[in-house]
């Protein structure tokens, strides 16, 4: 496989915010209204991570942090939340998702004081679920017709 460069940042201008929009159309079922993404440009931009392959964006994180619940700690905990992560078909599996997740994951963790991290995921997603369980996240429950199709999504989650 050719060998690709690339670099993960945080997200700098509303001009990247539509190519991420334009990423997450063609690469996932679950798509948001433009004040959804704005929100989390805006809000937490430390944790909305790109990946650049030369000038061109290839993947990104959408990140979000919350209180609530814990999912691995006990008590009501500061959460990150994976909100949305995709790398376009012809840059994957070059580790491109894994720099992604293992960024946010710091910066959640650094720059928020963050506790735990979780995600949801289609229980069908086997490339994305053995994604995260390599970066160390346990399934913790099923989330019954999750997803507007109806299927079920696991939630995911670890210690940071
Ligand atoms: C899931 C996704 C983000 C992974 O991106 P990626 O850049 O290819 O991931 P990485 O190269 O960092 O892969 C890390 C690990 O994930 C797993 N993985 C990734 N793609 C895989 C595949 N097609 N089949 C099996 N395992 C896979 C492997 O364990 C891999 O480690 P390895 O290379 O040592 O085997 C990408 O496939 C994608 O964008 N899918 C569509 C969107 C999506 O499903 N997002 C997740 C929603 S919850």
């Amino acid at each position: 496989m050719e060998k690709v460069e690339y670099v993960v940042r945080p997200i700098a201008s509303e001009d990247e915010l539509k190519k991420v929009i334009e990423i997450n159309a063609v690469t996932l079922p679950e798509h948001y209204p433009y004040f959804f993404w704005l929100e989390h440009y805006e809000l937490w931009r430390d944790i909305f991570l790109v990946a650049l392959a030369g000038e061109r964006i290839v993947g990104y994180n959408m990140c979000r942090i919350e209180y609530g619940v814990g999912h691995v700690k006990r008590g009501i905990v500061k959460q990150g939340h994976v909100v949305s992560i995709a790398v376009l078909p012809e840059f994957r599996q070059r580790g491109i998702a894994t720099a992604l997740m293992t960024s946010a994951m710091n910066s959640m963790k650094k720059k928020y004081g963050a506790d735990e991290v979780y995600l949801e995921v289609r229980v069908s997603n086997e490339p994305a679920i053995r994604l995260y369980e390599k970066l160390g996240f346990k399934k913790v429950r099923v989330l019954k017709r999750y997803y507007l199709d109806g299927e079920d999504a696991y939630l995911m989650a670890r210690e940071l």
